[in-house]
């Protein structure tokens, strides 16, 4: 068994419990030297770096123990992040894009917005997908080039068009109103806009329909059968659009690379049709929604190779620049969201697990009947029994469940339990839905230091948004 690579002190910067003050600037490094140590990957999708260790039956962020962490950091639920496997992620769609020059990992930053994660993604080269005004104000603060960074939304507003104008960014059109609304921005801003048509190739993405979207039925993107009256619309405004590029987004939690190719064949044909009217058009934008192993069964998915590998040709026979815009396959394998167990119980018929987190600090479980794993964080007492329980939070509501019918030993009280590849649209999806409050992030440092990268809010916090009225 690997020996434990403990760094001391910890902690880079210990943490102060409760309520800890922010400071004025955010804490961050702001760039990072790729190490040379990390492994080449390419195979995201086999790598935990949140693992149990079988042996001891002990969960690890890299070479730490979880347990450990959960000694010095604030007493409630918390995400930790494995800052290498970020790397790794990224890595892995670098090397995947390898011989498609010109191409743009935008990373989707909807799934994950820590701060200092962005800034991490930044440094490693990634451009960036918006679909919020803030969201481009926090990607140019975390240094992405304007220039590799996609505003995406079928409701985006004037003001927010404006800010994407000046910056320079992409642009997708989504609709008439989404066209027009373009073309005030960049009248306001003084600038012409690159932008992309949002073409639904109407590919059914297998997947939950609360994340399916590039189907014909879905609020995204124009009507095909109204190309022809888009392309006619961006010729008359010459100079305020300047069309650059198609787009698609076929939905989320994709795990089979077939249906990026059926899409991708669909989107170079509506790429000739637009090219043979004279249109200089060079991107081919196919979108995000690459899945993960949730259910670490050991079951093989795509990884970005395979994703990338499947486009190539269609690709390069078009001479093309792709755009991929990947947030899940970026982030969610990097995080678990560690929590307390505060007691066992039962009904008669059911078991349950009830911790400190719930489904304020992560929804995906109430909100898709997403499957998250779940482990408990050190061995159980050697006389615990396993039973089938539900994992639940305390929040006033049945659907406040983490888990269903796990098979898992009695954790003891004030023990830990992770929820693992959380991640993506996790965090970023947080509420403090009763006054649960947002939870504390860190991560692990390359080095083994443990570092906080973002306070947990406090009931201060909230208090504050009634000051002065
Ligand atoms: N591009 C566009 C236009 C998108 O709408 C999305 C995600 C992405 C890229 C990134 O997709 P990804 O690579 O992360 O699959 N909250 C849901 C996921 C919603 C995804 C929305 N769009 C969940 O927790 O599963």
């Amino acid at each position: 068994m690997a020996a434990l690579h403990l760094q001391t002190p910890l902690f880079k910067t210990l943490p102060k419990t409760n309520s800890p003050k922010h400071p004025k600037k955010p804490f961050f490094k702001p760039s990072y030297h790729q190490s040379s140590h990390l492994p080449n990957t390419p195979q995201t999708q086999k790598i935990h770096p949140l693992f149990t260790n079988k042996e001891e039956g002990t969960e690890m962020v890299e070479k730490t123990k979880v347990e450990e962490i959960m000694q010095v950091v604030e007493k409630r639920p918390f995400y930790l992040y494995s800052k290498a496997q970020i790397t790794r992620n990224v890595e892995a769609y670098k090397e995947a894009l390898e011989g498609l020059d010109n191409s743009v990992i935008g990373y989707a930053i909807k799934a994950n917005n820590n701060f200092l994660i962005l800034n991490h993604l930044r440094s490693l080269g990634c451009g960036a997908v918006l679909v919020s005004g803030n969201e481009l104000r926090l990607a140019l603060k975390a240094g992405f080039d304007p220039t590799r960074c996609i505003f995406n939304g079928n409701g985006k507003l004037l003001e927010d068009l404006v800010l994407a104008a000046q910056e320079g960014v992409f642009v997708n059109i989504d609709s008439e109103f989404d066209l027009d609304n373009i073309v005030s921005a960049a009248r306001i801003a003084g600038k012409k806009v690159n932008v992309l048509l949002r073409i639904n190739p109407d590919v059914d993405p297998q997947v939950h329909p609360y994340v399916a979207t590039g189907n014909k039925n879905s609020k995204f993107g124009i009507r095909n059968e109204k190309l022809q009256w888009f392309l006619d619309q961006v010729k008359s405004y010459p100079d305020e659009l300047k069309l650059v590029g198609a787009h698609c987004h076929l939905g989320s939690t994709i795990t089979k690379v077939d249906i990026f190719r059926d899409a991708a064949e669909i989107m170079v044909k509506f790429i000739d049709e637009i090219r043979a009217q004279g249109f200089d058009i060079s991107y081919l934008n196919i979108g995000g929604g690459l899945g993960i192993d949730y259910y670490h069964t050991g079951t093989v998915l795509p990884t970005p190779r395979d994703l990338i590998d499947t486009v190539r040709d269609l690709v390069k026979s078009r001479n093309l620049n792709l755009i991929i815009e990947p947030g899940r396959s970026l982030i969610a394998n990097t995080c678990c969201l560690v929590n307390r167990v505060t007691g066992v119980k039962t009904n008669g018929t059911k078991n349950f697990i009830v911790i400190d987190g719930s489904m304020a600090e992560l929804i995906r479980p109430s909100l898709y009947d997403a499957y998250q794993h779940i482990e408990l964080v050190s061995p159980p007492p050697p006389d615990a029994a396993v039973s089938t329980f539900d994992v639940v939070g305390p929040v006033c509501e049945s659907a406040d469940f983490l888990g269903k019918n796990r098979e898992l030993p009695a954790p003891a009280r004030g023990s830990g339990l992770v929820v693992h590849d959380a991640g993506a649209y996790c965090m970023s999806m947080a509420s403090t839905y009763n006054l649960k409050m947002r939870p504390p992030e860190y991560w692990v440092e390359e080095d083994g230091s443990v570092s906080k990268i973002r306070h947990g809010e406090t009931f201060d916090d909230h208090m504050r948004y009634f000051e002065g009225l």
